[in-house]
C-alpha cells in the first residue's frame, strides 16, 4: 500500500497520481485519492492501475489544493471501488497501511452508537470513529487523535476533512510515515521517494507520532502527546535510480545493476581489500549460536549463509521465517547472535521478530533502506547498498545480501580462527572476484530467453541443488512462481527420489542448479534418475560441469567458473532471468506480479 498527501499550491489531483505512480512498485489492487475544494470534501477512487483512476479522473475531475491519495493491497476485503480508499465518513476522509486489529469491536460500537459501515474495512471504521467524535463537538484534529487513540494493531494514516482546506492529520504506528517539507507547501507520504519529487527534505514519524500539517509546517506529538521535535533529512532522488535506463523493466535494469552493486558492497566492507565491518557487536568471539530471520527472498539468503557460517567459521546457525520464529518463541540468550535480514527494512513479520528478539539476545540487521524501521531498532545495521529496488521481485537485493553475509561469513571465521590466513585470502579472492563473474554470467540472457517459451507451458516446474545451491534452488522456483504463475518448486537433489520424483514425466521441466564442485557428482545421479523417467533436464553449470553431464539434457546452460562456496551469488542470475523471460513468454506483469506486495507491512 501506499499512502501520499499534498497541501498544496496548484491543483492536486495530478500531483497525487504522479506521487502514487512512484509507489506503484510497491504492489497495489485499487487507487484513490480525495481532495477538499472550497471546503468542500470528495474523492475518487478505482480497482486496478492508477491508469483507471487517471480515465476516471478524466470524466469526473476532482478540483481542489489539499489532498490525500492511497494504493491499496487488499487485506480486509476484496479489491473493489467499495473498498478502495480514501474511505469516507461525513466530513472525514482517512487513507490508511496496515491493520486495525480490534476493528471489529469498534464496528460493534459504532453501530450501537447508530453509525452504520457501508464497507467491510477495517480502515473505514477509523472515519466513522473521527465522525462519531466531531458529531460529539470536537474539532477535526481532536477528533482525529481520539479516533487514533482507540486503534490496537500496526497503521500509517492521514486524515482530509471537509471545511479544512489546509489540514492533514497524519500517524505512525507500526508502519512507516513520512512529512515533506515545501516551500509554502507540505506533504505526506509512507515512502520518501514518493516525495522526491516535491521536496527533498523529510521528517520520517517514530513509533505513534502523529502530525498535525499545514502549509506552515508540521506539529508532531509523540505516543504521550507532548509535541516533540523530529530531525529532518535530506533524500537523493538519483535520476538515475529512477529510470529505467533504456530496459523494459525495472526487473531487467536490476538484474543488470548486480555487477555494480556488488562491486559496491565489496568497497564498503573490503576497503583496501581489509575486511571492515563497523562495531563490536560483530564481534563472533563470544557467540555460540546465531539465528537468521527473514521473510520471503530474504529468508533464502539466510539459507544460503547458513551454509556458508557452518562451514567457514563452524558456528551453529538457525533460519526461521519471520512469521515462525516470532510465535515460536524461541530461546535466545546473550550468546546468541540474531541475524534480521530485509530489503525494505519494514516487513511487519520480520520487525515483529526482531523485537521479539531484542532485550534477549545481540541483534544485527542486513537491510537496503537505511532509514527503515529495522534498521534503526537493531542493535547494528549492515548495509546492502543495492540502491533503489522497484521490481516486486527481489534480485539486486537478494546477490547484495548474499555478499554482505559472505562477508560476514568470513569475518565470523577470522573471530573464531577457523581458517588459516591463507584460507581466508582465498574466500576474500574469491569473494572479490564475483562482480566480474556475475557480469560475464549476464550473457546467459539470450540463451535463457530461447528456452523461455517452452518453461512457459509449463505446469509445474522444478528446480534441484545441493548444499549451498538448495536454497537457491528455492529462490528460483520462488521467483519464478511469483513472476509467471507457474507453479514451481524447489528441492534439496537428494531429495528427489524421497517424493517429488512421483511428478516428473516429459511436461515437467527439471531445472538442475550445479557448479561441478565435491557434490557434482552425486547432484548428477539424481538428475540421471529424472531422465530416466523421460524429465526434462535444464543443467546449469559451469564448463567442466556441461562436459561431464551435459549430453542428454533438454538444455544446458554454461556458467563461468567460481569458488563453489559462493556459486549460489553466481547462480542467483540464471535463476533470475530463467524467471524474467518466462514470464515474459507468458505475457504476465513482470515488476508488478498479481497480488504481490514490495514491502509487506500487514501480518
Ligand atoms: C514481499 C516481497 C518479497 C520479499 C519479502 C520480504 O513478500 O514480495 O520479494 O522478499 O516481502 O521483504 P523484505 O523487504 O523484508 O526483504
Amino acid at each position: 500500500c501506499g499512502i501520499v498527501g499534498v497541501l498544496g499550491n496548484h491543483e492536486v489531483a495530478p500531483i497525487l497520481v504522479e506521487a502514487l505512480k512512484r509507489l506503484e512498485y510497491r504492489g497495489y489492487d485499487s487507487a484513490g485519492i480525495a481532495t477538499v475544494n472550497d471546503g468542500h470534501l470528495d474523492r475518487r477512487r478505482a480497482v486496478g492501475k492508477l491508469i483507471n483512476l487517471s480515465d476516471k479522473l478524466v470524466h469526473e475531475p476532482l478540483r481542489g489544493k489539499s489532498g490525500i491519495g492511497h494504493t491499496r493491497w487488499a487485506t480486509h476485503g476484496a479489491p473493489n471501488e467499495g473498498n478502495a480508499h480514501p474511505h469516507k465518513a461525513g466530513p472525514v476522509a482517512v487513507v490508511h497501511n496496515g491493520i486495525i486489529e480490534n476493528f471489529g469491536r469498534l464496528r460493534d460500537e459504532l453501530q450501537a452508537a447508530g453509525f452504520t459501515p457501508e464497507t467491510q474495512t477495517d480502515t473505514e471504521t477509523v472515519a466513522l470513529m473521527a465522525q462519531m467524535f466531531m458529531d460529539g463537538g470536537m474539532k477535526p484534529v481532536e477528533a482525529a487523535f481520539a479516533a487514533i487513540d482507540r486503534l490496537e494493531g500496526a497503521f500509517a494514516l492521514a486524515f482530509l476533512f471537509d471545511g479544512e482546506q489546509d489540514l492533514i492529520v497524519a500517524a505512525r504506528k507500526g508502519s512507516p510515515l513520512a512529512i515533506g517539507w515545501g516551500d509554502g507547501e507540505m506533504f505526506v507520504g509512507s515512502d520518501a521517494f514518493a516525495l522526491a519529487p516535491m521536496t527533498d527534505r523529510v521528517t520520517y514519524l517514530e513509533e505513534g507520532d502523529r502530525a498535525v500539517v499545514t502549509r506552515k509546517g508540521a506539529d508532531i506529538f509523540d505516543a504521550r502527546g507532548h509535541l516533540v521535535s523530529r530531525a529532518s533529512v535530506r533524500i537523493e532522488d538519483n535520476d538515475g535510480q529512477v529510470e529505467k535506463g533504456g530496459h523494459k523493466h525495472w526487473m531487467s535494469k536490476e538484474i543488470a545493476e548486480q555487477p555494480s552493486v556488488l562491486a559496491d558492497v565489496l568497497a564498503h566492507y573490503l576497503p583496501g581489500g581489509q575486511l571492515t565491518f563497523p562495531g563490536d557487536a560483530l564481534d563472533f568471539t563470544g557467540i555460540d549460536r546465531v539465528v537468521m530471520v527473514a521473510c520471503g527472498t530474504g529468508f533464502y539468503s539466510c539459507f544460503v549463509a547458513k551454509y556458508w557460517l557452518e562451514t567457514l567459521a563452524r558456528i551453529p546457525v538457525e533460519v526461521d521465517v519471520a512469521s515462525e520464529f516470532r510465535y515460536r518463541e524461541p530461546p535466545l540468550s546473550e550468546r546468541t547472535l540474531a541475524i534480521f535480514v530485509s530489503q525494505s527494512g519494514e516487513t511487519a513479520d520480520t520487525l515483529a521478530a526482531m523485537r521479539f528478539a531484542a532485550g534477549k539476545c545481540r541483534i544485527a540487521s542486513v537491510v537496503n533502506v537505511a532509514q527503515s524501521t529495522i534498521a534503526r531498532e537493531s542493535d547494528l545495521a549492515l548495509p546492502i547498498l543495492a540502491g533503489r529496488e522497484i521490481s516486486v521481485a527481489s534480485t539486486k537485493a537478494f546477490t547484495c545480501q548474499l555478499m554482505v553475509l559472505a562477508l560476514m561469513a568470513i569475518k565470523a571465521a577470522s573471530d573464531r580462527g577457523t581458517l588459516t590466513q591463507d584460507a581466508l585470502k582465498g574466500r576474500i579472492a574469491a569473494l572479490s572476484s564475483l562482480p566480474a563473474l556475475v557480469s560475464q554470467a549476464l550473457a546467459v540472457g539470450p540463451q535463457i530467453n530461447d528456452l523461455a517459451q517452452e518453461l512457459s507451458e509449463a505446469h509445474d516446474i522444478l528446480f534441484l541443488g545441493r548444499g549451498a545451491m538448495y536454497p537457491l534452488a528455492l529462490e528460483g522456483a520462488l521467483k519464478l512462481k511469483e513472476l509467471s504463475y507457474i507453479h514451481a518448486e524447489g528441492y534439496a537433489s537428494g531429495e528427489l527420489k524421497h517424493g517429488p520424483i512421483a511428478l516428473i514425466d516429459s511436461h515437467v521441466p527439471v531445472i538442475v542448479m550445479a557448479p561441478s564442485d565435491a557434490l557434482f557428482d552425486k547432484t548428477i545421479s539424481n538428475m540421471q534418475e529424472v531422465m530416466a523417467r523421460g524429465g526434462k533436464v535444464l543443467l546449469v553449470t559451469d564448463a567442466a560441469g556441461a562436459e561431464m553431464a551435459g549430453h542428454g539434457c533438454w538444455g544446458v546452460i554454461r556458467m563461468p567458473e567460481a569458488d563453489p562456496m559462493f556459486a549460489p551469488v553466481l547462480y542467483a542470475i540464471p535463476a533470475q532471468q530463467i524467471a524474467y523471460h518466462t514470464a515474459i513468454a507468458k505475457g504476465t506483469d513482470v515488476d508488478q506480479p498479481r497480488n504481490l506486495a514490495k514491502s509487506v507491512t500487514v501480518e
